[in-house]
């Protein structure tokens, strides 16, 4: 196998991208980690840090392999001071919002080198456009991890309309030399995973709405229904609700209804709720750890077909190749036992 680039950017110190860059660092590569402030760049290096520490303490790694990672990865608030033009690939992962995403393009087109790829982790944004952002639209490619993106091994590559078919070959390799399993998607908004997982949560929460069934009793009834390993609210303040509620607003103008949650994730963000980052949410800082007797055997069928029927829309439209690749993906980027169309793809064999 190819060795993993030997000097990268990741733009964005926030928690998918701390969790990038030691990725990319404990795969051996330089990481320059960027973002606006000091502070939110010394949290990033923090967060590397962190996952290193936790893997010592489970006795996975030394702390000389810890602490070699960890110096592995540079922070700065200056891409171009810190030798953004030695990086062969740089990685996006800053908030969802496209015109700051457009600007961060514009900046790395002109800082990188000509033959560098251009890679975002957005979860649903048009690569199209972010392509178009720069002089270099054919090197542009998502590249869409998942929480906790050190543990995780998905990695979407998304290829928009004017990404090539060798940019989607590289970014592909790249994620494999990362440790990481690819699943190549054709853009649509919330690309393949999201898609399947956020009607899934959908579904679940309108279920969970109309029962009043308290949530860790959805959340029991989920795992034990079927191949998720997290509940639907418990996996919901571990995504963040802010974060989900906008992933689950920009479906609901794209595909309608079926992304209607009867309001619950909004409720949550309007009171400051937003997961375990804010240490309250759903479960977080409520009734974490709990498990109530009971059964909500609704939800999790709900939770389950919906998920099904997602990935069926997504196989016909074409936005995935096969049954065998949506399966993967959720397994990999969900950690879900077995995928949601365990029938089809033993048809297609
Ligand atoms: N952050 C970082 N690492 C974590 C973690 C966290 N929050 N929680 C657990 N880990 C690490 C542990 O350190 C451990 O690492 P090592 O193997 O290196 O020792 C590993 O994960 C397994 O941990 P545990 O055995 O303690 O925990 P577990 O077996 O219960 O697994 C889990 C935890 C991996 C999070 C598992 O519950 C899971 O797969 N949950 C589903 C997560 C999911 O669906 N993610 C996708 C969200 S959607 C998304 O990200 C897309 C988007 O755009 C929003």
């Amino acid at each position: 196998m190819s060795s993993p680039p030997t000097r990268m950017a990741v733009v964005g110190a926030g928690l998918m991208g701390s969790e990038i860059a030691q990725v990319a660092a404990a795969a051996g590569c330089e990481v320059v980690l960027a973002d606006v402030s000091q502070k939110l760049v010394d949290r990033g290096l923090a967060r590397v840090r962190e996952i290193g520490d936790r893997r010592v303490a489970r006795g996975r790694w030394t702390a000389e392999q810890a602490e070699e990672v960890a110096t592995r990865v540079q922070g700065t608030t200056d891409l171009d001071e810190a030798g953004a033009s030695g990086c062969s690939v740089a990685i996006e992962a800053v908030t969802e919002r496209m015109e700051v995403k457009r600007a961060i393009f514009r900046g790395l087109d002109e800082v990188l080198d000509e033959e560098a790829m251009l890679a975002s982790n957005t979860s649903g944004l048009s690569i199209t456009e972010l392509g178009r952002a720069t002089a270099r639209p054919a090197q542009v490619v998502g590249l869409h991890f998942f929480n906790p993106a050190s543990v995780m091994r998905l990695v979407e590559v998304v290829r928009g309309e004017d990404t090539a078919e060798a940019t989607v070959e590289r970014a592909a390799m790249l994620a494999e030399t990362l440790g990481k399993t690819p699943v190549r998607v054709r853009e649509c908004p919330g690309f393949l995973v999201n898609r399947i997982l956020v009607r899934a949560l959908c579904a679940a929460y309108r279920a969970a709405q109309a029962s009043g069934a308290p949530r860790a009793v959805v959340d029991v009834a989920v795992v034990a229904g079927g191949p998720a390993p997290m509940g639907p609210f418990e996996l919901g303040d571990l995504i963040g609700l802010d974060t989900l509620e906008h992933i689950r607003r920009d479906l609901a103008a794209a595909y309608g209804d079926r992304f209607d949650d009867a309001g619950v994730v909004g409720a949550h963000v309007s009171a400051g709720r937003l997961g375990r980052k804010s240490g309250a949410g759903f479960r977080a800082g409520v009734d974490a750890g709990e498990t109530e007797a009971g059964d909500d055997g609704a939800a999790a069928e709900q939770f389950y077909a919906a998920a099904a029927d997602e990935a069926r829309r997504c196989l016909q439209e074409g936005v995935v190749a096969s049954a065998d690749d949506a399966n993967v993906a959720m397994r990999l980027g969900c950690g879900w036992e077995h995928g949601p169309l365990g029938a089809e793809a033993a048809a297609e064999r």
